[in-house]
């Protein structure tokens, strides 16, 4: 048992203080900046301050909320809790029976609980990790017949200064599309009911003080870590609770709890800081602190859809892996195509066998010389999904879901397989798994292209998206124990499964398939509030983008994803020499800078709509690299001054433009970039400099190093 009502968890800067008292679920009484040391008697005052005055025909619910609210307490707004065993059993209500707090690296609080009306037990635990990051989940054990739980949300309390919302949405490449609005009075709820977090995903749920910006204003935000259905959401009461809540979503009867089984639910997590570069900064902090995060520097990629398409052709690949090796790129990624049948997107997925007409010999010619070129070599794969022109399909019609109206209608010419039968899942796993031992395959692309609209599982028709969510993650986990160094990458049709669900049993994400660099410049900010640059992979793709017939130079689109895991999408076979020897120099100038760019903290300035100035600055602050890009024509000009964030105020920088291939036209070059310039980080921050007078859709790259 903790020995005090109130536990107080200080880490990376945060304080988390939380009422135990009276038996009832744990209370987060304050989420925000640390408070220093307090007494005991001081966090009893705490939690005195935090009751509210009650007024007349008030709900009489003690206030504040648990972080699984109850309605059996009065809590008027949506229930952390819900389930029923037929009919009974509908508003559990815990009491506390222990409590446990471990303080390491993470403090960790644990909460024990039942309802032996209800026979049901509840642990709930809350972390703080050392990044400061908050981290809550519960786990429900059914100790009667069986339970049918319907929700288990956690909720995390948010101040009423935070009073403004910000969350994303988004379609096929063009994910990430930020939306702001005043906190309603309600509920402003965010689900996803795909199979995936989508296209459309929210990502991050984000309170903060009204006009919060990246360096201003006090923000906290929600993620839940989970890939499946979902609902994340922001609720406020009359009575003044404004909170973030989020679980997994379940469909009707979806999951039923046996006699002893439990339930453990994703983690919520919770990130806070003034100004959305310090929200962010946590999740990085946390994500870099993680043993299996990647510690090898991560592989320039040549990846082969953009560059071919369904068109293989062995001959050709193997001039493109001597390319891609002559290029400087470090893994040679081979994408959909490549399998027995598969000439467009209408057939095939299902078949994890090489295609004997277009690769007589198989791939292990292509693996082999990618090998001795130097690289690592990569594969892509759907595992969940299946074609019905597929052999799959025709012996097993059975292993695909069925809502009760046949498969449902196609996506892409595609439906889902229904892991959940075992046969399937096996099926699925042995083709997968030979394949990454015959080829030596170190990286798989792992796609996801269609929702799961009518996931019912055969032949009784019950819903598998929960299900099929698990067996993906312990395919995934299967995967790699069997292929110990196997590195996978989330894709679905771009940034449709970006959570840190995912993360646990990946090594990447696929933010977009847009690489155009005026769309993907925003792609990659969005994407960045929940991953440090390392984690997302970003391709340079041809002059003409081909998701929006968009053109940019080779600078614009370089410079633009330099930051996170290299890739290069373009035919490099096609390529002329002046093409590829300036490509080359942005590989080799990716790979000096990697150190930097995969270590560092991302900041970025608040600017106009159509400005932005956004950098990494090394842990030490003695290293810096911003971009500094124009996306529309500026309302003054020349352009509003460049202040930069995140600086060292004390130490002088020396500020030079990283000019890779081609320099800024000297006409739009300001008088200060003609000579060698060193200003202390304060001036940088706070005077600033001229701005180049760029052209609408480029960029300019300036680095900021230490001048002693
Ligand atoms: C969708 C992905 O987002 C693309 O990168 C590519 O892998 C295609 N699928 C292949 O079908």
């Amino acid at each position: 048992m903790t020995d005090s009502p109130v536990v107080h968890l200080r880490r990376g800067g945060t304080s988390v203080a939380v009422s135990l008292t009276d038996a009832r679920l744990p209370r987060i009484l304050h989420w925000g900046a640390d408070l220093g040391d307090l007494t005991a008697a001081d966090l009893d005052a705490v939690r005195r301050a935090a009751e509210p005055t009650i007024g007349d025909s008030a709900v009489t619910y003690p206030q504040p909320v648990p972080v699984v609210p109850q309605l059996a307490e009065a809590w008027l707004g949506r229930p952390g809790i819900a389930g029923s065993r037929d009919g009974r059993a509908w508003a559990p209500l815990f009491s506390v029976t222990g409590t446990r707090l471990g303080e390491g690296d993470a403090a960790v609080l644990t909460v024990e609980s039942v309802d032996t009306a209800s026979e049901l037990a509840l642990t709930v635990e809350i972390r703080l990790e050392a990044s400061g990051l908050l981290r809550t989940r519960a786990a429900l054990r059914n100790e009667g017949e069986p339970y049918r739980l319907d929700t288990l949300e956690l909720a995390l309390p948010v101040p009423d200064r935070a009073a403004e919302l910000l969350d994303f949405t988004g379609r096929w490449a063009n994910e990430k599309v930020p939306q702001r609005h005043p906190f309603p009075l309600g509920a402003w709820v965010r689900e996803s009911r795909g199979g995936k977090p989508g296209l459309d995903a929210p990502t991050l749920l984000i309170a903060g003080e009204p006009g919060f910006g990246f360096r201003g204003g006090d923000t906290w935000g929600a993620h839940l870590g989970w890939s499946g259905n979902q609902t994340l959401a922001a609720e406020r009461t009359p009575a003044g609770t404004r909170v973030l809540r989020g679980g997994a979503l379940f469909l009707p009867g979806e999951l039923v709890l046996a006699t002893g089984e439990t339930y453990t639910a994703p983690w919520l997590y919770g990130a806070r800081g003034t100004g959305l570069d310090a929200l962010a900064a946590q999740f990085h902090r946390h994500l870099r602190a993680r043993p299996e995060h990647p510690k090898t520097p991560r592989p320039v990629l040549v990846n082969t859809w953009e560059a071919v398409y369904f068109d293989h052709d062995p001959e050709r690949l193997l001039r493109f892996a001597d390319r891609a090796a002559a290029l400087g790129a470090e893994r040679f990624v081979v994408d959909d195509g490549w399998f027995t049948g598969r000439r467009d997107d209408t057939t095939s997925l299902g078949d994890w066998t090489v295609d004997p007409e277009r690769w007589p010999d198989g791939l292990a010619p292509l693996a082999e010389r990618v090998r001795d070129l130097g690289m690592d070599f990569g594969l892509w794969f759907e595992p969940e999904m299946v074609n019905r022109d597929s052999d799959l399909a025709r012996a097993h019609p059975e292993w695909l879901f069925d809502g009760g109206h046949g498969p449902g209608l196609p996506s892409r010419h595609q439906h889902v397989l229904d892991l959940g039968h075992d046969g399937a899942y096996q099926h699925v796993y042995q083709q997968v798994s030979a394949l990454i031992d015959r080829l030596g395959i170190a990286y798989v692309k792992w796609d996801h292209n269609r929702y799961l609209t009518d996931a019912g599982h055969t032949p009784d028709g019950t819903p598998g998206v929960h299900r099929q969510t698990e067996r993906a993650y312990r395919m995934m986990r299967e995967l790699r124990a069997a292929h110990p160094g196997l590195e996978i990458e989330s894709c679905a049709s771009g940034g449709g499964r970006v959570d840190l669900g995912v993360l646990e049993h990946t090594d990447r994400v696929w933010p977009s398939d847009c690489n155009d660099p005026h769309e993907r410049i925003d792609v990659q900010r969005w994407t960045g509030l929940l991953l440090p640059p390392e984690l997302h992979g970003d391709h340079i793709g041809a002059e003409t983008a081909h998701t929006t017939r968009r053109t940019a130079p080779l600078e614009f689109r370089a410079a633009t994803v330099l930051w996170g895991h290299l890739g290069v999408e373009e035919d490099l076979t096609r390529c002329d020499d002046a093409a590829f020897a300036a490509l080359q120099t942005w590989v080799a100038a990716h790979k000096e800078l990697r150190p930097l760019l995969h270590s560092g903290d991302v900041v970025h300035a608040d600017t106009e709509s159509e400005v932005r100035l956004e950098g990494v600055v090394s842990p030490d602050l003695r290293d810096a690299l911003f971009q500094f890009a124009l996306l529309d024509r500026p309302a003054a000009w020349p352009p509003p001054r460049l202040r930069f964030p995140g600086l060292d105020p004390d130490r002088r920088y020396r500020v030079a433009e990283l000019a890779v291939t081609a320099a800024v036209p000297e006409g739009q070059r300001p008088p200060w970039m003609r000579s060698d310039l060193v200003l202390p980080g304060r001036v940088l921050a706070e005077s600033g400099l001229e701005a180049p007078s760029l052209d609408v859709d480029r960029s300019v790259l300036l680095r900021l190093t230490d001048a002693g």
